[in-house]
């Protein structure tokens, strides 16, 4: 009964082991993700609003502006010092720089800025992701 007790218990606490390995794993640099997931909440937004058909200037602003400062962490966090990866971060920051000095107002503008956005995610995401 004893042993049966023990073995058991070595079972549980083996367990416990390797789910904690692979959570330390996962959160040993939880920023690529954050950072990431950020931008694609703000992309959803926006997103949003275009299908709502409720495209108010401020807000598009806000967005973009939450797009922008978290694509200048995309090198720092990723940090793979392969210049190519870091080109790609780079036109996606160019990308996101033009729709601010476009300030779209509108439905019609705000597809015209994202589009390119879009684009500059999905380029880099063929090569890198
Ligand atoms: C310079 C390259 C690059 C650019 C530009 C880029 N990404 Fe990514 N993205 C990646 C890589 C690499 C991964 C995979 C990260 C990983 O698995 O750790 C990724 C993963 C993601 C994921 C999945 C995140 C996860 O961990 O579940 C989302 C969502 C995402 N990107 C959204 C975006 C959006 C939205 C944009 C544009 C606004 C964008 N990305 C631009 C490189 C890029």
């Amino acid at each position: 009964m004893r042993a049966a007790l023990l073995l058991l218990l070595g079972l549980v606490i083996g367990v416990i082991g390797t789910v904690n390995a692979v959570n330390a794993l996962n959160a040993r640099n939880p920023m690529p993700h954050a950072v990431m997931v950020t931008m694609d909440y703000h992309m959803g937004q926006l997103a949003r609003a275009l299908k709502a058909r409720q495209c108010d200037a401020a807000k598009i602003r806000q967005h973009l502006g939450r797009l922008q400062s978290t694509a200048t962490d995309i090198v720092p966090v990723f940090d793979l010092s392969e210049k190519p990866f870091n080109d790609a971060a780079g036109h996606l920051q160019g990308k996101i720089e033009q729709a601010l000095l476009a300030a779209p107002a509108d439905c019609t503008a705000l597809a015209a800025a994202l589009k390119p956005i879009g684009g500059a995610c999905k380029s880099c995401h063929q090569k890198y992701r």
